[in-house]
Parts: structure tokens; sequence; C-alpha cells
């Protein structure tokens, strides 16, 4: 007995409808402007062959508002699973000629569905964020539909890696999900993410607005800090999502893919010493000497934008991935102020949540000093990177290149703060506060008796940095493992990193800590 071909020509017929609900003309304008259709953006991102997809034929209950006879294919939204490479990935894409891709209580179920299907499985999650927010016509609908979808973001936290693409409107609280999420994407041009409009913020308080100024793209990447990454268009985004997913392991049960078959690489790299300039007084470059030490001068950066004064991203040391969290003294001198602080805690808790080892270059003078920043909450701030540091299990390298003063010294992961091996340069500052600040702090009667005053605090200085803050006297005290020239700095790391991978911390059980917030 075979299949009548009629029933094979309905379900033919009803795939095209749904799957091909663009007109050629429409698509032609997408893609003039760098955007991709909700299908052909799980078409870039999937191996081909590979993506099933998962409730096509599901559909609004047409007794809402307005909503009989309106035809949405898959109800606006594709969801389903497929491979890249031997890794599993559940997507989801919003389909913005669906009504505006808007979410309803149908819409919101086949989300949560797929979200649920990546904790089962355990996998990554990706989701392409292109929606004009609540369905109007489903109400109280839509809106529970959210609550669910955000419930469902918090349970795949920390277990499943979450990557949000915002590809076009982001508006209300749908802003939550991607908010929720590990990584956020944003496309230059064609995306705009915020709570409340222009029109709405002009309605209430009566200041004039832009989009630009509240929603871009740009400004979620270097004021708000909503967006790690910006890309281009809809093709750049879905390199970046495959580039991250790259060091992330499918799940917190996982480890993330390192190459343990790699050499460790134990040559001397002379070329660093080039690196670093001569007077402790010139600010170092840590972009270059970052892309010096690791795999293939490869570095990853999130939040590229955000808080420049601090890097942090991912990258390998002879085959092992790690995140990286280094100052950038050629920012505000590498201090740490409230953004950087936020920045570093997010970053650690990420890479904590996902097994990820934590490299960290020191070269700090200390935090911000400033009345914006005692009033803005630096110590709520900066105890978060403490908290963070603390609270992280895995394996921690920590390299004091220059300065390491006061409570940056602690909050860029000293030994104190869980630190595995902690090495310095020969010079490395370590102290309370930098030796001017010290000796004018020390030595200021005396100083103001002094015939020539500059010259005997230069001395003064000269003697604190040599002897006091030396690391030779924090290694004295066995607060750091070992003085290092900087041409080891590269295979110390890697063979540190080889011998803490299987490190195991036993802490008390608890619900979670309380971090502050
Ligand atoms: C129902 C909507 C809609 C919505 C757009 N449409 N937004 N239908 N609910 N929220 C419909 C339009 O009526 C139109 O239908 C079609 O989608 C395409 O929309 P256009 O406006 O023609 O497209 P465009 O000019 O490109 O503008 C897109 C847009 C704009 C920027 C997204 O539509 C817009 O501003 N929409 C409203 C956004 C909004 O305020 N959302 C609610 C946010 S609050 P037809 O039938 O004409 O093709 C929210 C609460 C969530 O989301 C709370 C969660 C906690």
């Amino acid at each position: 007995m075979t299949i009548k071909p009629e029933l094979i020509e309905t379900l033919r017929k009803k795939r095209e409808h749904i799957q091909h609900n663009i007109t050629p003309e429409k698509l032609e304008a997408l893609h003039a402007k760098g955007l991709l259709s909700a299908r052909e953006r799980i078409q870039v991102l999937f191996d081909e062959g590979t993506f099933q997809e998962l409730g096509m034929h599901a559909r609004h209950n047409a007794v809402h508002f307005g909503m009989a006879g309106r035809d949405l294919p898959a109800d606006g939204v594709i969801t389903g699973s497929g491979y890249l490479g031997s890794q599993q990935i559940a997507a989801y894409c919003q389909d913005f000629s669906v009504l505006a891709g808007t979410l309803g209580k149908m819409q919101a179920r086949k989300i949560t569905r797929i979200m649920r299907y990546a904790i089962k499985t355990g996998v990554p999650i990706v989701a392409f964020k292109d929606s004009g927010g609540a369905r109007i016509q489903e109400g109280v609908d839509a809106l529970s539909g959210y609550g669910d979808v955000f419930y469902a973001n918090v349970l795949l936290s920390g277990v499943v890696p979450q990557i949000a693409v915002v590809c076009g409107p982001c508006a209300g609280g749908a802003a939550y999900s991607p908010a929720l999420m590990d990584f956020v994407i944003m496309t230059r041009n064609n995306s705009h993410m915020f709570l409340t409009g222009p029109e709405v913020i002009k309605a209430v308080t009566g200041r004039t607005t832009t989009m630009a100024e509240i929603g871009s793209a740009e400004m979620h990447a270097s004021v708000s800090g909503n967006v790690h990454f910006i890309a281009e268009d809809d093709q750049h985004a879905i390199g970046l999502v495959k580039h991250i997913l790259s060091y992330l392991p499918s799940n917190n049960t996982e480890d993330p893919p390192h190459n343990l078959s790699a050499p460790i690489d134990e040559n001397p790299d002379h070329g660093l010493d080039d690196l670093i300039p001569a007077d402790p007084s010139e600010p170092l470059e840590m972009q270059s000497i970052i892309r010096r030490l690791v795999d293939n001068g490869e570095l990853l950066e999130v939040h590229a934008s955000f808080a420049r004064n601090v890097i942090v991203g991912f990258a390998r040391f002879s085959g092992v991935i790690v995140g990286i969290v280094a100052n950038q003294p050629m920012v505000m001198a590498g201090a740490l102020d409230l953004d950087a602080a936020d920045k570093v805690a997010r970053f650690v808790r990420t890479c904590n949540v996902f097994n990820i080892p934590l490299v960290t270059l020191v070269d700090v003078p200390g935090f911000l000093p400033g009345v914006d920043e005692e009033r803005g909450g630096i110590i709520r701030h900066g105890a978060k990177m403490l908290h963070a540091y603390a609270s992280c299990t895995t394996p921690k390298i920590t390299i004091i290149l220059r300065k390491s003063y006061g409570g940056s010294y602690l909050a860029m992961c000293s030994q104190e703060l869980g630190a595995d091996m902690v090495f310095a340069w020969p010079t490395a500052e370590i102290a309370v506060m930098g030796a001017e600040a010290a000796v004018k702090m020390l030595y200021r009667k005396d100083l103001d008796k002094a015939e020539d005053r500059l010259a005997r605090a230069a001395e003064l200085a000269q003697e604190y940095r040599n002897e006091f803050a030396s690391p030779y006297e924090a290694a004295s005290n066995f607060y750091i493992t070992d003085v290092i020239e900087p041409c080891e700095t590269r295979s110390t790391i890697s063979l540190a990193l080889r011998k803490t991978l299987g490190k195991r911390e036993l802490r008390p059980s608890k619900k979670h800590g309380n971090m502050p917030m």
C-alpha cells in the first residue's frame, strides 16, 4: 500500500506556504539593508541539512481580538535545532515578516518549548530577536508569554549558554530576555533596543531624545553595557555567534573544547620585552601584550567598547581555552571604576559557570578616586569583583606585570581571592599604594623641611619601589608563586593551566551566594 499522493501534495503545499512567506522583491530589499530573512538566518547558522524545525504548523488562537482569519506562518517564529560540526545548537528566530514578529501565546509556547529542549539535551541556545514586542491583539496572553520566556531564561542561566542576536526592534519589556542571556549581539544599523521609546520619554519627562541616543547598538555597546558585541550585519552576527560558541562547552557539566593534544609552547618569547616601556610611568599597551601571549594572537574581546580601562575576552594558551581579564593602562591608567567592576565581575561569573579557566593580567594603579565614583557606589560595584573572583572555582592564574596597588591588587584576583598561582614580572610593584603617594603620606613633614624637596621625594619613591613594593617582598612572604621573566610568561601560563585543569574545590553547600548588585 502506498500513501495517497494528495496527502503528500497537501503537506508539500503547507510547507511551501509556511517556508516561503516572503516575496523575492521583499527579500532583495532585506538583503540591500544587510538583513536576512528569518529562515535565511537559520540556514546560515547551521550546517546544511541538519536543522529540524519544531512546531512549523503551530498557529495562534483566532479568538484573540481581531485575529480571526489572520494567517501567521509558524506564528512568527522559527524554532528548532541543528548542528555546527559535532555540536548541537538550539535556536529560534522571530520572523519580522509575520506581523512584525510579535509575540503572542503560541509564539511564547514555541520559544519556551525550544528553550526547555535546550536544557533537557544540554545544548546552547541562540535567539534572534526581531519583533515589535507584545502582540497587542493577544493582550494579557502576550504578557504572560513574555513572563514564561523570562522564567525559562533564568532556568537556563548557568546551565546552557544563551546567546541573543538583536537584529531588528526589541522594544519594551521584551528587552529583558536578551538582558537575561549570557551574550548579546546587536547589528549596527538595523536593530534597536529600549524599554520606553522617544515618544513616551517625551510625554513623561518632557525631554526630547532620539532612537540613537537611547536604543542603538553603539550606545548599548559603549555606554549602557547591555550589549557585548556589535555586528555589521546579520551575516557578521551569525559569524560572531559561531566564534563565541567555539570557546564554550555545550553545558555546565562539560569542559570547554580545549585542544589538550596541542604541545605546550615552552619557547621563551623575547619579543615581548619590546612591548614593555622602560619608564614605569609610561603606560603599557595591554592589547598587544595579550595578543603576543595567546595562541595565534587571537583574542575574542567581549564588551570591547564598554569600560575600555579593562579588557575581557576569550583566547587559548597552548590549546587551553581561557577567559582573560586585564587592565588597560592606556585608558584611565587602567584604574578600576564602576563600569569596569561590573564588566569584570560579569565576565568572571560567565567563565565560572562554563568551567573556563581565568588568566588575569594586572597593571592597575587602584580603584578610581572621585566623588562620582564614591556616590555611584564603587564600594558595591568593586565588591562584585571580589565576590565573583572568590566564588569562582575554575583554575585561576594571575600575572602581575607592573602596578598592583591597594584594593585593586585583591580585586584583580590575588592569591587571597583564590588564585591558584600568581606570577610577577621583575617590574611588578605590589603595595598598599603607589610609591609617590606613599612617600607623600609617610614623609610629608620631613619633605617639608628638606631643601631639595622634589629630589628627596623621588629618591624615597625609588627606595620604596626597589625594596618595599618589590615583587621579591611579596614572594618572600609567599603571596606570589614566583617571579618570572616576561619572556617566560606564555610558557608559564600554559603549564600552569594544564596542571590546574583538574582542580576541584569543595565549598559549603548553599542556595547561592548573595552577590552585591
Ligand atoms: C500587533 C503589531 C505590533 C504589535 C507591529 N504590528 N507591532 N501588531 N502588536 N506590537 C503590526 C503592524 O500593525 C503591521 O501590521 C505589521 O506589524 C508591521 O508593522 P509596521 O508598523 O507596518 O512596520 P514598521 O514600520 O517596520 O515598524 C515596526 C515597529 C512598529 C517599529 C516594530 O510596528 C512599532 O513600533 N510597533 C509597536 C511596538 C510596540 O510598542 N510594541 C509593544 C512594546 S511593549 P499590518 O497588518 O499592517 O501588516 C511590550 C510589552 C512587553 O512589548 C512586556 C513584557 C514584559
